[in-house]
């Protein structure tokens, strides 16, 4: 398995509530803003938070009156998301489950008026991953429901750190990043370049909206994670 779920179950055992993490993206809110999906457009409509970290978008996605399913691969970052939706009074609008693989979100016995993949479309470190995730969702998802996603552009802050082996990027000092004890650790991560993304979209019959490149910030800026990532956000409709 990808390196990413030691990374992240390190991450969430010792996360303190900081601002990156306490809101939902404001590029999140605004995509769907935009295309008029930030709310639920019939009863009982569900939606995914696919690798939801500690749950900031499971919340709003409550919030806003969505039924929510939760998924993550880090065992730490579910139980992170069961305890701020149990402390909001908010955890019986959601169903969480740790997963290791995309086909297993069949469990929810769910279709999904909206799918969100927010920053970690590119941890699943493979094409063949990669691609999996947009079949399941597809089959997982109600006609006219949508895909909101973000992928790494080419200045995203993890890749000047990578290397390309199979036409991956390798990071071998992620877990500097994360964990202070200073071990490394392999981490392969899938992000291909935009124009393949847009042709492989095309390729599977899908509206396709492809919304805004946001940019990184200064190096050594001290502006949150999100400003600071360096990403693309898409939106796929299922026509
Ligand atoms: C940068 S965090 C983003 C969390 C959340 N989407 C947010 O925006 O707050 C990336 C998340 O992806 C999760 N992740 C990494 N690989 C995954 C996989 N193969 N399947 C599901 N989740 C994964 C990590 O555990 C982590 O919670």
């Amino acid at each position: 398995m990808n390196g990413s779920v030691n990374i992240y179950d390190q991450e969430y055992k010792s996360r303190s509530a900081t601002e990156d993490w306490m809101m939902p993206s404001e590029n999140l809110v605004r995509a769907l803003k935009l295309c008029g999906l930030n709310r639920p457009l019939k009863n009982n409509s569900k939606a995914l938070d696919f690798g939801c970290g500690d749950g900031r978008h499971s919340e709003w996605l409550i919030k806003e009156g969505f039924g929510v399913c939760s998924t993550d691969v880090s065992a730490e970052a579910v139980k992170a998301s069961r305890i701020r939706l149990d402390s909001l009074g908010l955890l019986s609008k959601a169903d969480l489950r740790q997963i290791e693989n995309i086909q297993e979100i069949s469990y929810f016995k769910k279709e999904f008026d909206l799918i969100v993949a927010w920053e970690l479309l590119h941890w699943l470190g493979t094409k063949q991953k990669w691609q999996s995730f947009f079949d399941e969702a597809l089959k997982n998802l109600f006609l006219e429901g949508a895909i909101v996603f973000t992928m790494p552009t080419e200045n995203h802050f993890l890749l000047p750190n990578a290397k390309l082996v199979n036409k991956c990027y390798v990071i071998n000092d992620q877990v500097n990043f994360f964990d202070k004890s200073e071990k490394t650790q392999e981490v392969s991560l899938y992000a291909p370049p935009l124009q393949k993304m847009k042709n492989y979209f095309k390729s599977l019959g899908l509206k396709q909206l492809y919304l805004a490149r946001f940019e990184h910030g200064r190096e050594g800026s001290k502006a949150s994670l999100e400003v600071r990532s360096g990403y693309y956000v898409f939106v796929l409709c299922k026509a």
